[in-house]
């Protein structure tokens, strides 16, 4: 009717209809395909997630089985893309390394640019699924100074994930059940939360009819920001500066609450759960079983907690609804598991790779149209053009 309503932030704007995810933000509850998260995250590996968020159902072990097998026969990564990857300064972060990376896998399969079938959009899939996981690895290893190897095609998906990250030069690498079963939890409990900022990004992009890697390639870029994914790495850092600063805990908090401070509390807050964030919780008894099992202390993980203490009962936090949020206890897992800090937002990306497909199948598949929002202008009226020696 050309009247446009302004939805800054796009709080209370639907921008699709999806079977994927559904999510209440009031009651806590979230479901991929109408699974529950709680159970997904103690019963199921992170594949055979993947493929129930993909093609809608938890799939048979013969579906499963020909998925893995067409995965990893496309998991090898142009050699190539090391001349890339070798170009980048040493203290390039991660995330724009893996952005930049997706995003020139498509020069070196330009057939997937094209999704004029379901076959084409099949053959994408399984192989930004092989070639994701060692895109990660490298990005990790070139910072390291370590060679770039690749998988054991005898190894599961995530099992593989961990080799090639941590696999030392003449080395077996004995994987722990521990490690694998923390790392199957936190991708899974990452791979989709239904329109987020990643998610929106990767369909608007592939609105365009951009090939899926571009699309995730920006998907990456946005999943970047602290106030998005970045979060993660932003929590450990905020929790290390509490240490050094002899564990006050009261000072970040009154920052956080002083509204001429930028400062946030990271890892605090969702613009949909007002409740709890049901990953949390989750995460949260998986930091204490994990470090409890690998017999690590770590005093940054009381620093969380305490922190979680004041906030829950401060009403600043209490009458804004703000909980810790899926990023707040993930890195101490990560960090124990010896990922570096650098790299956290790295594993929510390959945690929620599946989700970002899924999503952009499904956009695709029921034929949205371009993503192109409205606005309302503010600027000036018509004016003439003053030459430049008048200005
Ligand atoms: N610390 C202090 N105050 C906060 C925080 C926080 N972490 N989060 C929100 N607020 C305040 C905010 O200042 C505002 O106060 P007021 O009403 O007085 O102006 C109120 O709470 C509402 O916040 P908002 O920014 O309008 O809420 P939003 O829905 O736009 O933002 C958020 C949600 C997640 C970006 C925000 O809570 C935040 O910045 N949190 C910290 C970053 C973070 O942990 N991000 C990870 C999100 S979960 C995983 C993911 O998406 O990747």
């Amino acid at each position: 009717n050309g009247v446009i309503t302004i939805d800054r932030g796009f709080k209370n704007t639907g921008s699709c209809e999806s079977e994927i995810t559904f999510l209440d933000g009031e009651k806590g509850v979230l479901r991929y395909r109408g699974y529950s998260i709680e159970e997904l995250a103690e019963k199921a590996d992170f594949l055979e997630v993947a493929y129930a968020l993909i093609f809608g159902n938890l799939p048979t072990q013969e579906q499963l089985n020909k998925f893995h097998a067409d995965i990893k026969s496309k998991s090898v990564v142009d050699d190539d893309i090391k001349k890339i990857l070798d170009a980048f300064p040493k203290t390039a972060h991660p995330m724009g390394v893996l952005s930049s990376l997706t995003s020139a896998l498509t020069a070196f399969n330009p057939s997937s640019v094209n999704v004029d079938s379901e076959e084409d959009m099949y053959n994408s899939i399984v192989k930004i699924l092989g070639k994701f996981p060692v895109l990660v690895s490298w990005t990790m290893r070139k910072k390291q100074g370590l060679p770039l190897n690749y998988g054991s095609t005898s190894l599961g998906y995530v099992e593989n994930i961990l080799k090639m990250m941590f696999e030392q030069p003449n080395e077996s690498y004995e994987i722990s059940p521990i490690i694998k079963d923390a790392l199957d939890k936190l991708l899974i409990l990452h791979a989709d939360h239904e329109q987020n900022c990643s998610t929106s990004t990767v369909r608007i992009v592939g609105s365009s009819h951009a090939g899926l890697f571009a699309s995730l390639s920006a998907g990456i870029s946005a999943l970047w920001g602290p106030l998005h994914g970045g979060a993660n790495q932003a929590v450990l850092e905020m929790l290390e500066a509490i240490k050094a600063d002899g564990g006050d805990t009261k000072k970040y908090m009154a920052k956080a609450k002083d509204k001429n401070d930028p400062f946030r509390l990271m890892g605090f807050g969702h613009r949909v759960y007002k409740n709890f964030d049901p990953r949390a919780r989750i995460i949260k008894k998986a930091a204490d079983e994990v470090l409890n099992d690998l017999g690590i202390e770590d005093p940054i993980l009381d620093i969380a907690k305490g922190l979680e203490q004041e906030a829950l009962s401060d009403p600043y936090f209490v009458d804004r609804k703000l909980y810790p949020n899926v990023d707040f206890y993930s890195g101490i897992i990560y960090r124990a598991m010896g990922i570096p800090v650098e790299m956290f937002t790295v594993m929510f990306a390959l945690g929620r790779l599946p989700g970002w497909i899924a999503q952009w199948k499904e956009m695709r598949l029921n034929k949205e149209p371009i993503g192109r929002p409205r606005q309302v202008y503010t600027g000036e009226n018509l004016r003439s053009f003053v030459e430049i020696e008048n200005r």
